[in-house]
């Protein structure tokens, strides 16, 4: 057997500010059974990783608490034993619970998703975390479909951003919020029908949109600031899915409004579902939404790509709600 490899990765010193990350060595095992081992070429800094630099958001059982990163993009390494369906120099993308933030990761190879050709691995990275939530959240679990109208909060957030575009290629009719102008602009060159700069006002925006229709489906990424505003907002049978919560996780809902509308509201999150649930969503993704950006229907939508010793740079940019799209390290 191999022995560990030294590789550079992004530890959490301490709970604390952006200045609480640093450049370290970490010792990598050689891949276990069903594992591969990739060279990372960049990996994606999401939301998650700010709560858990600050000490609130532990990943699950098996991984790292001091190294964050959910999601990366690079070229494989090393192939496990066990494993059938990479090679080494295959090119491949995933979401990960935690450690992404290293040059070089052991993952599980039915966790991986094949890089789209077409798109460098460096814009890879922009991919797995934001495609894969909007992706699952609106068609797999709220069921968007054609001609109908889907309210993007945070519109020109990673996630935001993604969902635009997905909406758009089947034939759906994204509205989105923002508080920035500049960031609804930018989403309208992505295609979005309406976008509105909240946080007033929006939901009678959305319903002249609509002609007094509503969503159909709200993509929720900002919580309870926008409850009330969505209460108004929503259609008739309107399928309202909650992936964040930057704006606030308590708010009251007078119940009577979802039953006359005959609304279903449910919650989300990707880092703690089982591996077999994650097995399946990728390869689902693999399959559906891959093709997608090979056919150049769909893009990734990249911030600004920083070496990965700028770490806190990163998140400080993502902390202060700066960027549209997505932030990214590079190894
Ligand atoms: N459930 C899951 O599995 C899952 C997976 C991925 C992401 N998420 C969550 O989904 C959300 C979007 O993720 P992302 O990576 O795309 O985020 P992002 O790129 O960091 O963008 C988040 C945006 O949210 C808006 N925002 C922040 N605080 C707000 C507030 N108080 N009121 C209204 N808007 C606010 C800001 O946009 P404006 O400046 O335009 O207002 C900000 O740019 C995050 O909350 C994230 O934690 C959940």
């Amino acid at each position: 057997m191999s022995a560990a490899e030294t590789v550079r990765a992004i530890r959490i010193r301490e709970p604390g500010g952006p200045e609480v990350l640093e450049m370290t060595d970490i010792q990598l095992p050689p891949p276990a059974p069903g594992e591969l081992r990739v060279r990372v070429i960049t990996s994606g800094v999401n939301r998650a990783d700010l709560l858990q630099r600050r000490g609130s958001y532990p990943p699950p059982p098996g991984f790292p608490e001091e190294i964050p990163g959910l999601e990366y993009a690079g070229l494989v390494e090393q192939v496990g034993p066990g494993c059938s369906i990479r090679r080494s120099g295959d090119r491949v993308m995933g979401v990960v619970a935690g450690g992404g933030y290293a040059e070089a990761i052991n993952v599980r190879e039915r966790e991986t998703i094949r890089a789209p050709d077409g798109v460098d691995l460096e814009h890879a990275g922009a991919i797995p975390e934001v495609f894969v939530t909007a992706w699952d959240a609106l068609f797999r679990q709220a069921r968007l479909t054609a001609g109908e109208s889907v309210l993007i909060h945070a519109v020109g957030s990673g996630v935001g951003t993604a969902a635009v575009q997905l909406a758009l290629a089947v034939g759906a009719r994204p509205v989105g919020t923002s508080r920035s102008p500049e960031k609804v602009e930018r989403a309208r060159e992505l295609g979005l029908v309406l976008g509105v700069v909240g946080p007033d006002q929006w939901a009678r925006s959305v319903m002249e949109l609509t002609g007094d229709h509503g969503a159909d489906v709200i993509l929720d990424l900002v919580g309870a600031a926008y409850l009330e505003g969505n209460l108004e907002a929503m259609a008739r049978g309107c399928r309202w899915i909650v992936v964040g919560v930057p704006g606030g996780a308590v708010g009251e809902i007078d119940l009577r409004r979802l039953m006359s509308r005959r609304v279903t509201l449910r919650g989300t999150v990707l880092r703690t579902r089982s591996p077999e649930e994650k097995v399946i969503l990728a390869r689902a993704f693999q399959d559906h939404v891959v093709p997608l950006f090979e056919r150049g229907e769909i893009q990734p939508v990249v911030d600004t790509i920083l070496p990965a010793e700028q770490a806190a740079v990163a998140h400080r940019r993502l902390e202060a709600n700066d960027s549209f799209g997505k932030l990214l390290l590079r190894w």
